[in-house]
């Protein structure tokens, strides 16, 4: 590790632990601290450091260390940032999506008016609503340009194929967050939109019928079809892709991230060559 990982900087590096072998010894030559002396200095120093104080009792360093201070292959450019660039949309829409939560109401009588309310009356609600129904869009079209990278460069051949379906299954994700927000403001074109989606989802085969089903919560649209629309908007799906961005970027730290498919093609060209 050591040999791989760059000096770690003070803030990171652990706080030395105290042990009761040193207390009171070292001192007594000539006013030099002997060793116990220094480490206690050292001691000191690392307490009044609040990142010190924090890893002495986590050992998170190590963890903040692998993400941190990875190698990362040569060659590495721009579009190596459109994964980053999805979690910090994916973070922004949890974000405003909570303030959004504090003055939505989900019920089939208040929910146009709730949101209504939002936009016209809440402070900055024109634009926090604004930045959620945006950023949806935008994390959209992040995560399809973070898959055509990963597809381009080869990343998604061994040993990364789990990481592959791991977002796969986040895109689907993605996509529902945007179908489920759609009907939220039940306004005509919310309700007639989610309506035709709906329908569309029931005639696929044998499953079709089913799914439609527990979406709408019965036969017909109504308040149990915006009550489920919520609850999986709110808090099933986000969570499912908490869990699975977290299962991600694990995999993205142990395995590292793939090199250009051009630097590869020049490293095999040499081997072939004996270089
Ligand atoms: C919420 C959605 C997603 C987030 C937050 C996310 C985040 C990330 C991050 C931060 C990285 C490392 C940096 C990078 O290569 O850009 C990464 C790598 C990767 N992601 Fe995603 N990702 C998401 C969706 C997807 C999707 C939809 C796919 C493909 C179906 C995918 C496949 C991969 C692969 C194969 C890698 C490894 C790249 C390599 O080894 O070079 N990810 N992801």
């Amino acid at each position: 590790m050591s040999k791989l990982t760059p000096p770690l900087p003070k803030f990171l590096r652990p706080a030395p632990s105290r042990s009761h072998e040193d207390d009171g010894a070292g001192e007594g030559n000539g006013g030099e601290p002997g060793r116990a002396g220094k480490v206690r200095e050292s001691a000191a120093e690392g307490s009044a450091n609040v990142v010190g104080w924090l890893d002495e009792r986590s050992g998170i360093s190590p963890i903040v260390r692998a993400q941190f201070y990875r190698k990362v292959p040569k060659g590495t450019n721009w579009f190596y940032t459109l994964g980053s660039a999805t979690l910090f949309a994916f973070v922004s829409q949890a974000v405003t999506g909570v303030f959004l939560a504090m003055y939505y109401e989900p019920d089939t009588s208040r929910a146009y008016e709730s949101a209504a309310h939002i936009t016209n009356e809440v402070f900055l609600g024109e634009l926090v609503r604004g930045m959620h129904r945006w950023g949806s869009t935008v994390m959209i079209i992040l995560i399809f340009l973070h898959m055509a990278r990963t597809f381009v460069f080869g990343a998604y051949k061994y040993p990364r194929e789990l990481q592959w379906v791991i977002g796969v299954v986040l895109l689907v994700l993605t996509l529902a967050m945007g179908l489920t927000g759609y009907l939220l403001p039940f306004d005509q074109r919310s309700f007639w939109a989610t309506t035709v989606a709906v329908n569309l989802n029931a005639s696929a085969p044998v499953i079709g019928p089913y799914l439609a089903d527990f979406m709408r919560g019965g036969a017909e649209f109504g308040a149990a079809s915006l009550a489920r629309f919520y609850a999986l908007h709110m808090l099933a799906i986000p969570g499912l892709i908490a869990a699975l961005i977290g299962a991600h970027l694990y995999l993205v730290a142990k395995l590292g991230t793939t090199a250009p498919p051009w630097l590869k093609a020049e490293k095999k060209a040499l081997r072939q060559e004996g270089i």
